[in-house]
């Protein structure tokens, strides 16, 4: 039987402060407390996130976090078994601030720390809540023989990943973007249009008030063979697009935005669903998964959804308040990281801004 764990988690990766705690009891984890600040309003001055910005903002609302998730958890710091904290990839400044931060507490409370990599955060984030509305307060452990090999999609601003969890903590990565990832080519597209950041969102928005028929926009590597990605073409080939209309008249690129929104969405959306359905011939998982902050688009979740659907494999969408960063996701990795040993001291931890391979645990 396992004994009960509780773990503090700290996410400060992007442009959200996350700070969780979680207890594990044999199979069920619990979010005692939890909360995220986030610096969106900060970045919409510059259209996009400026590090030192975000890592002095992480700096300034870490405290008051921590003190009212510890509180509202009914926890000390001496009744912590282990912290854990994101270490990469993301913004090196950024980064900085949790782990330092933990530095502190690990020295002060005497407890080991736990690396974990933000991405397994957001496979963690499906693989225990998907399909909950909102963040479920409990969730069970499911068995293994349910749940591996898991195919999992990931896509953010900084990441569009195709993963294949054969264990807990045990990932391949089947294919990645060659150039820009998916929410990043929604951002840039959705400036091209005069959007506000983050532009993802705001994109889709527009696009429901479009025609996705109107422009034949490319399926970037579609055809390819393999399992990578690429947006960028996608995304200069709606700037092309945009500078013909804008040649033409100074009305016509008003009235075509929302055709182009929905255009770009669709070309988007089936690149990534084609290569998904691909995968899923390819690893015959059990269960996929879909998370990171691009999961939050309905026609991607609706894509997916039929897809997933005709291949009879069932699919866990991360609820939408875990698609963006948050630590509940990283508490959720953090405890079966513990639980394998995955643990450092707080002079030894240290921030990756970049690694391209999830830390494989042999237990
Ligand atoms: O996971 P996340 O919060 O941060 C990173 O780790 O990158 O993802 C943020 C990304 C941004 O690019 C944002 O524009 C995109 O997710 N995004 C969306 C939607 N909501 C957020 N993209 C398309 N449709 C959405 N509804
Ligand atoms: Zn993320």
């Amino acid at each position: 039987m396992i004994p009960t764990q509780t773990l503090l988690a700290i996410e400060t990766s992007c442009d959200e402060t996350g700070i969780s705690v979680l207890r594990q009891e044999e199979q069920q984890i619990t979010v005692l407390a939890q909360a995220v600040a986030s610096q969106v309003d900060i970045h919409k001055a510059t259209g996009g996130v400026v590090p030192e910005v975000a890592a002095r903002e992480h700096v300034t609302v870490f405290r008051p976090l921590l003190e009212k998730v510890m509180s509202e958890a009914g926890v000390k710091g001496l009744d912590l078994d282990a912290i854990a904290v994101t270490i990469g990839p993301g913004l090196q400044p950024a980064l900085a601030v949790g782990v330092n931060a933990v530095r502190t507490l690990a020295y002060a409370w005497q407890k080991p720390l736990v690396p974990v990599q933000h991405l397994e955060g957001h496979v963690y984030s499906a693989l225990l809540a998907g399909n909950h509305e909102g963040i479920p307060q409990t969730v069970r452990i499911p068995e293994k023989s349910d749940i591996f090999p898991a195919l999992a999609l990931i896509v953010s601003g900084g990441h569009t990943l195709l993963v294949k969890i054969a264990d807990h903590l045990d990932y391949e990565i089947l294919g990645t973007t060659q150039d820009d990832a998916v929410g990043e080519a929604f951002d840039k597209v959705a400036r091209l249009l005069g959007l506000p950041y983050p532009g993802g969102p705001e994109l889709s928005r527009l696009a429901e008030q479009g025609d996705p028929g109107r422009y034949t926009f490319p399926r970037p590597m579609l055809k390819s063979g393999d399992l990578q990605f690429s947006f960028s073409g996608l995304k200069t080939a709606v700037l092309y697009t945009i500078r013909d209309l804008e040649k033409k008249d100074s009305l016509a690129l008003a009235k075509e935005r929302a055709h182009l929104a929905a255009s770009f969405e669709r070309a988007a959306v089936e690149t990534l669903v084609g290569k998904f359905a691909a995968a899923i011939k390819q690893v015959r998982p059990k269960v996929c998964l879909l998370a990171g902050g691009v999961a939050a688009n309905t026609r991607l979740r609706e894509a997916l959804q039929k897809v997933t659907s005709e291949q009879l494999v069932p699919l866990k969408i991360a609820p939408l308040a875990l698609c963006g960063d948050n630590a509940v996701m990283i508490g959720y990795a953090g405890l079966f990281a513990y639980a394998a040993g995955r643990t450092t001291t707080w002079p030894a931890i240290d921030a990756l801004a970049r690694f391209d391979l999830l830390p494989r645990v042999e237990s």
